[in-house]
């Protein structure tokens, strides 16, 4: 048994590695998903239910709506395969609607929330065989061997896709295009709207984005050895006008030395870690985006105030 006791010794060399580059950085930056510890995997549920952050709860009202049309297309048998599966919290709306899927591999980078959540699914469940798989799906994953052949339903809501650059998502889009059996993937898609909107939904009021964001920080210290003081950073959300994104980032409050796995980083005040960015679409751009990575929109769900869009792909080419 391997028993963490935190520090770099122990530390996951992918992370240590892709925090220090991203900290060697011009622009200091640290990738998204190192956001998703458990502690952060479970403020970020508290942050889908803040008031000010419109996409989960926009998304879902949407999907309770639409999704008993999915049941026209998926057959029977289907593997229902969620990316960035979190709580599983949508998931149920898909399972109550389209009766054809028979087994759910939800995939997720964080381990010990991704089985408890599986665990509580199956248990609810029991006509549906649920095959968790730990993978961080911006590299790769591998579908259960027994499923292989299975058709297939793909899930990806909460514009995780946002999260990524224009030309990752088009890749990410593409690697999926090329699993065999695909009969729909379904994806949320946040939408562009006024900037104020837009940034109190990545900084609340109650500061649970914030604590989110730092928490980042707080991961650093017990997984790197680092010594961040976490009040001498604050949370800031920007809209990129230019990129068409809100940013997240930590900024320094003042001119400090910080040790990340035994090397020293150096912060001028007001420098910042860019931690997230999470694009806002036009329906059209996500359209042309989905087309030249293999897809076409099938269809695509959006709620009265034109807030959020749920695109229905499916495959160019029928495999
Ligand atoms: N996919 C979510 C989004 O872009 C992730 C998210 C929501 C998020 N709020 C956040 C990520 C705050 C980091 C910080 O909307």
């Amino acid at each position: 048994m391997n028993i963490a006791v935190g520090g770099a010794a122990d530390a996951d060399p992918a992370f240590r590695d892709s925090v220090l580059a991203g900290l060697a950085a011009e622009q200091k930056c640290i990738a998204s998903k190192w956001l998703y510890d458990e502690v952060g995997s479970r403020l970020f549920d508290v942050i889908t239910v803040l008031p000010e952050y419109y996409p989960t709860r926009i998304e879902a009202g949407i999907l309770r709506e639409r999704v008993g049309d999915l049941a026209a297309v998926v057959p029977e048998g289907a593997a229902l395969i969620e990316l960035g599966s979190g709580s599983s919290a949508k998931t149920r709306i898909l399972l109550d609607a389209v009766p054809q899927v028979t087994s759910y591999v939800p995939v997720d980078i964080s381990a010990a929330y991704l089985h408890a959540a599986a665990q509580q699914l199956a248990s609810d469940y029991p006509g549906v065989d649920v095959h968790p798989v730990v993978a961080d799906f911006t590299r790769s994953f591998t579908v259960p061997p027994h499923l292989a052949g299975a058709p297939k339903l793909l899930f990806f809501p909460g514009s995780t896709i946002g999260n990524f650059a224009i030309g990752e998502a088009e890749a990410l889009l593409r690697r999926m295009a090329a699993m065999p059996g695909v009969a729909a993937f379904v994806v949320g898609v946040d939408l562009k709207k006024d900037p104020g909107t837009l940034v109190r939904a990545y900084d609340d009021a109650a500061g649970v984005t914030a604590a989110f964001n730092l928490n980042l920080l707080g991961r650093l210290n017990r997984e790197l050895g680092a010594d961040f003081d976490l009040a001498a950073f604050g949370h800031e959300a920007r809209w990129n006008v230019p990129f068409g994104r809100i940013e997240m980032h930590l900024v320094s409050r003042r001119e400090q030395r910080v040790t990340v796995a035994g090397e020293a980083i150096r912060f001028r005040p007001g420098e910042t870690i860019h931690t997230e960015n999470s694009h806002k679409y036009d329906p059209e751009d996500f359209g042309r985006l989905a087309l030249t990575a293999g897809w076409r929109v099938a269809d695509m769900w959006v709620d009265d105030t034109r807030c959020f869009s749920v695109q229905v792909l499916r495959p160019a080419l029928p495999s």
